[in-house]
């Protein structure tokens, strides 16, 4: 592109009648609430895709997403809007509590061996191999035991991250010396400053797009744990009423569920029990 169309995009503005567009259509289909104060973040996040797409103009971006030719777009575009900052280990007391409790409880008094578990809103996989860690260890001290875990988001390009399961070197300083000796492979290549997940953890971890607003989720699996942590801040509370009851058809009787910390099930109807701060039983 020449450096006139360039300039031309940076100083693009999204109109109110565009921004009120896309932000109904995204908060309808998807969930995510755009109130007016996104207007700014939604118009500096979409330049990057009108760059990519060579369009000069918002108007013209809008008309093309919702244009038949545009429906790829969509798809592009949730992706620069949706909000993927997750972690290893983030939020410690869970991975703790399902190690110290669940697994112990499931294991010595109800001799459970196998484990179906959930990650939905998995973001680029960092949760979903922390619980692969966590099961792991697990297994190592108490024969027998065995899991799968499913990871699903709406982002394509977390998904993608996800299951390359690569990340940048600074990403893994919280996981301990040990279970990266056991768990993370270094590239060969010493420039490189990645590290990959073992075959071994990833063979257990499988990802699929899945939108939560969807009627019904297209998973043909009854899990024993569901983590749907920092997702549900996203929605409003009649939407979290609905994805929670969604999700609590996939979870077995008396299975675990996990929210993130600043989320809670308070007013909502959903057949779930608290037990412990952000952490309930399907009843
Ligand atoms: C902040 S991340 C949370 C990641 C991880 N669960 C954690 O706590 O670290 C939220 C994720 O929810 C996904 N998400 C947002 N709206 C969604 C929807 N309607 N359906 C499925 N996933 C959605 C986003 O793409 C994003 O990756």
């Amino acid at each position: 592109m020449k450096t006139n169309e360039l300039t031309k995009i940076f100083e693009a503005k999204l109109s109110k009648m565009d921004f009120d567009r896309l932000s109904n259509f995204i908060y309808t289909n998807y969930g995510i609430k755009m109130p007016p104060a996104k207007h700014i973040m939604l118009q500096s996040r979409l330049q990057k895709r009108l760059r990519t797409l060579g369009i000069t103009n918002f108007s013209e971006y809008v008309n093309y997403v919702f244009s038949k030719k545009g429906q790829d777009e969509i798809i592009h575009m949730i992706d620069v809007v949706s909000t993927n900052k997750t972690d290893f280990f983030r939020e410690p007391q869970h991975f703790e509590y399902l190690k110290n409790t669940i697994l112990h409880e499931a294991y010595n008094y109800n001799k459970q061996r196998f484990f179906k578990i959930w990650s939905a809103g998995c973001s680029s996989g960092e949760e979903v191999y922390t619980i692969a860690i966590v099961m792991s260890e697990f297994a190592n001290t108490n024969p027998g035991i065995d899991f799968s875990i499913l990871g699903t988001d709406i982002s394509t390009i977390v998904l993608e991250k996800a299951t390359t399961a690569v990340y940048p070197i600074e990403k893994v300083d919280v996981i301990s010396l040990e279970l990266k000796r056991k768990y993370l492979l270094k590239s060969k290549d010493k420039e490189e400053k990645n590290v990959r997940i073992v075959p071994n953890l990833r063979s257990k971890c499988h990802f699929q797009r899945l939108n939560f607003m969807e009627n019904s989720y297209a998973i043909n699996d009854n899990f024993d744990i569901i983590l749907c942590r920092n997702v549900l801040i996203y929605f409003d509370r009649e939407t979290q009423e609905k994805v929670i009851t969604k999700l609590s058809r996939h979870l077995k009787t008396g299975g675990h569920f996990f929210l993130g910390h600043s989320e809670s099930i308070t007013g909502l109807e959903v057949p779930l029990k608290q037990i412990k701060p952000t952490i309930f039983r399907k009843i």
